[in-house]
Parts: C-alpha cells; structure tokens; sequence
C-alpha cells in the first residue's frame, strides 16, 4: 500500500520523501492556506519535489465550480503545470462528464469528497484515477468506514476499474492499518499521523530496557 503526503507545506513533504520515500502528495484548500503561499506558486513548488519521479501530487479546483466547463478549463491548466499532477475534482455531478473529457487529454483525476460507495462507483465508472473516500471525517461523525473501504475495493474488483482507491483524511495507525486489511491501494494522512503511527511506547519502553543490558554487559 502506498503512502502519501496530506500537506502543502514544502518542507514536511521533502522530509518524508527523504526519510520515508513517500508515493506521491495530496493537497486541499486548507493545507494550500496552510502553507501561507498563493497556490499556484505552492503547487509548482511541490512538482519540482517530485520531479523526475512517477509521483503523483493531486491538486484541487476552485471549490466554487459548478460545472463541467469550469472542470475541464481548470483541470487542463493545473495539469498543464506539472506532468506529475492529478486533478482533484469535488463528487458532484459534473465530475462525472468532466472526467471523461479530462482522460481524453491524459489527464488523470482524483475525485475527493467520497463519503458512500455509491459516489465511488460514479466515479470509477466515469472513470476517475484515484477515488478518495474521506474515512476521518465520518469517523467523526461516529460513522463507521472499515467496510466502506473494503466496499469500494470489492466494487472496484467486481467490474475491472483501472482506479486506484486512496483511504484519505486518516487521522492514526488503526485506520492506516483498516485501509491495508481491506486492500485499499493509497492512504493519505499527515505527517504527523504517520510519525505517531510507527511510534509504539512499548518499543520505546523496551528500548530503554535493552540500553540498560547493554550497558551492564560486555561488548567482546
Ligand atoms: C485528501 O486528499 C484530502 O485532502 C484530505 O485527506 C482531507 O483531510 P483533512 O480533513 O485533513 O484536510
């Protein structure tokens, strides 16, 4: 399963792509004003990170769009940029039109905002790259999200879909850990997230033990 980057911040994404070799980058309107920098400049920023690779950093549209015109203007823009960049496109309706239209050009498209398998399905057939059904924030809302990733994952296998589904808005380690047992492809999650996630206070415990051990004992 793949790792991903939820963050438009410059310097937390070089750094896990040095220590982590992390697949790829997701961006949103909050982590661009995160960022502190006009997106544009942010995006390109970021591409260069990735440059050379088969990483892909996924960009969002204006979340105002409505249609399929503005879609697809906005859609060829941001792809024209950078050859690594997805394009994000909000679960609604003109998506599914846009997105064929899109492809037609090569240009890849993450739908974002998935909260049902149903929404997924509309989107894969349609033909979408990468699916993003946002798992922390029905967690949230005290709805439960094991089975609807493993729901989208069959749905994708049932019918052939090339899609790539990508777990997003991950807050710890469990749903890290959901998203590989129901065989989603991506997760995305801040690097926050991931560094508590490989931290475990019994392997820390144990260290501790082990350095005391060690240096009671002797080396040869
Ligand atoms: C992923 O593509 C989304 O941008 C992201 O996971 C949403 O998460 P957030 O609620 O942390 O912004």
């Amino acid at each position: 399963m793949k790792f991903f980057l939820d963050s438009a911040i410059v310097d937390e994404i070089a750094h896990a792509l040095d220590l982590w070799d992390i697949d790829g980058v997701t961006t949103n309107p909050r982590h661009i004003l995160a960022s502190g920098k006009p997106m544009l400049q942010v995006i390109r920023e970021i591409g260069k990170l990735v440059e050379g690779t088969t990483k892909t950093v996924s960009v969002e549209v204006n979340p105002h769009y409505k249609t399929v015109d503005e879609f697809v203007r906005e859609g060829r823009k941001l792809a024209s940029l950078h050859p690594n960049f997805v394009i994000k496109l909000h679960c609604i309706e003109p998506a599914f039109k846009a997105i064929p239209i899109l492809a037609k050009d090569s240009i890849r498209v993450n739908v974002t905002l998935i909260f049902n398998a149903v929404q997924a399905l509309a989107a894969m057939r349609a033909g979408a790259y990468y699916v993003s059904p946002f798992i922390g924030w029905k967690e949230a809302n005290a709805e439960e999200t094991r089975d609807l990733i493993a729901d989208i994952v069959q749905i994708r296998d049932n019918y052939g879909f090339k899609t790539e589904v990508l777990v997003a808005a991950v807050r710890n380690g469990r749903q890290i850990a959901d998203a590989a047992v129901a065989g989603a492809d991506i997760v995305t999650a801040a690097l926050s997230v991931y560094k508590d996630a490989f931290d475990h206070p019994y392997t820390r415990d144990g260290l501790a033990k082990f350095q005391d051990f060690w240096d009671k004992g002797q080396y040869e």
